[in-house]
């Protein structure tokens, strides 16, 4: 396996920040990961998972642990393992899950997911995992960086340098390999047959192409956000997949504009937080092409009666959300599974104008490093 970059190959190639420029760059670090993963045929490529199939093929319980984006791909990559090869997955920060005195054999499967491969946490967590005697995989970016040298195997995501504190393509990627790992898990626990497997992978590389048709609309998406730019509290909401997604718009938000932004599951906001809503709140609402879809606008219709202004993301020909919208930022249809690659995108893109608007360092947030190797 050649090492394929350094850092200091990365150069701002004409953007103002890596920020925008990473961004930019997430179809294509989303394509190479999954392509280097499959055959032309769309066979699974899993060399580097130095797990014996039929091991992995006993595997009871996936473990999912990660800081920051990383975790947040992790949650979005339970519900692939779970729907694609009905293995019961747990999701923790890695910080947490150390602590926890975990339950693990060799029938569990931990997966520990760091863009930089030398997050303290996640390592020391996943060393604990290995000593455990659980099977373990590093999904990370850097090749022979410490993540991937503690677990039994990697699955490298391929998204080149990434320079920006926030991360951006590196997320993509990691929805990427898990969406891989998913489907091969799938395929060897007789979940999914090698025709489906085949089908889902070419779904997976499909997806670049929509990312980047996403990608193309942020001159649209930006005519209606202006006037929100200068708010100061932001909620976003999602159900099932695309909470994970809410979860990582809030992220973002918080790393580059300094402001409150929550996230919450969309039915839970009855529960506690919908007493904060007023005609100062903006609530970002992803709206998947699901079966939760009717759930969501109800939830939409809730949030109105407060006050708050409504910022839907929604998919093409969708037009539920046109009349409690104040504003709608499309996104192509896909395949509800791969959803949450396409609505990440309009949250990164947003955060970002929030930051310039607010005339912050898009690259180097306040508080903030790219890599932490302290507890
Ligand atoms: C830091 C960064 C975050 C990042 C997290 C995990 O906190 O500021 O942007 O998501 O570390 O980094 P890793 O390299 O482990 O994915």
């Amino acid at each position: 396996l050649a090492i394929a970059w350094s850092s200091q190959d990365a150069v701002l190639d004409g953007y103002a920040s890596f920020y925008e420029m990473e961004l930019q760059q997430s179809p294509s670090a989303f394509y190479d990961t999954v392509a280097a993963l499959m055959t032309t045929d769309h066979q699974a490529v899993v060399d580097q998972l130095s797990i014996d199939p039929y091991e992995l093929q006993r595997i009871r319980k996936v473990v999912i642990i990660g800081c920051g984006t990383s975790y947040h791909a992790g949650l979005v990559g339970r519900y692939l393992i779970e729907h694609l090869a009905r293995i019961p997955v747990e999701v923790d920060v890695a910080s947490e899950y150390r602590y926890r005195d975990p339950i693990l054999d060799a029938d569990t499967l931990v997966v520990g997911i760091s863009q930089s491969g030398e997050s303290l946490e996640t390592i020391t967590a996943l060393r604990e995992c290995v000593a455990s005697g659980a099977r373990t995989i590093a999904i990370t970016n850097v090749i022979g960086s410490q993540l991937s040298r503690v677990a039994d195997g990697v699955l490298y995501t391929r998204a080149g340098p990434e320079i920006s504190v926030a991360s951006t393509k590196t997320h993509l990627a990691q929805v990427g390999a898990l969406g891989m790992l998913a489907i091969y898990l799938g395929e060897l626990k007789g979940v999914l047959y090698p025709d489906e497997a085949s089908r889902r992978r070419q779904e997976l590389i499909a997806m670049a192409e929509l990312l980047r048709a996403t990608l193309d609309r942020q001159s649209q998406w930006r005519a209606g956000i202006g006037d929100y730019l200068s708010r100061e509290h932001f909620f976003f909401i999602g159900r099932n997949l695309l909470y994970p997604v809410a979860m990582e718009g809030a992220l973002k938000m918080k790393e580059l504009s300094y402001i409150a932004a929550e996230a919450y599951p969309a039915g839970e906001l009855k529960h506690g937080p919908i007493a904060m809503l007023d005609e100062q709140a903006v609530v970002v609402a992803l709206l998947g092409d699901d079966r939760l879809h009717e759930k969501m606008l109800g939830n939409i219709e809730e949030v109105r009666a407060r006050g708050a202004t409504i910022l839907a993301v929604a998919t093409d020909g969708d037009a539920g959300p046109d009349e409690l919208a104040d504003i709608v930022l499309r996104v192509p249809k896909s395949e509800a599974l791969w959803s949450p690659l396409l609505m990440v995108l309009p949250l990164q893109v947003m955060a970002g104008w929030m930051a310039q608007a607010r005339g912050y360092d898009l690259d180097k947030p306040r508080n903030l490093a790219k890599t932490v190797t302290v507890e």
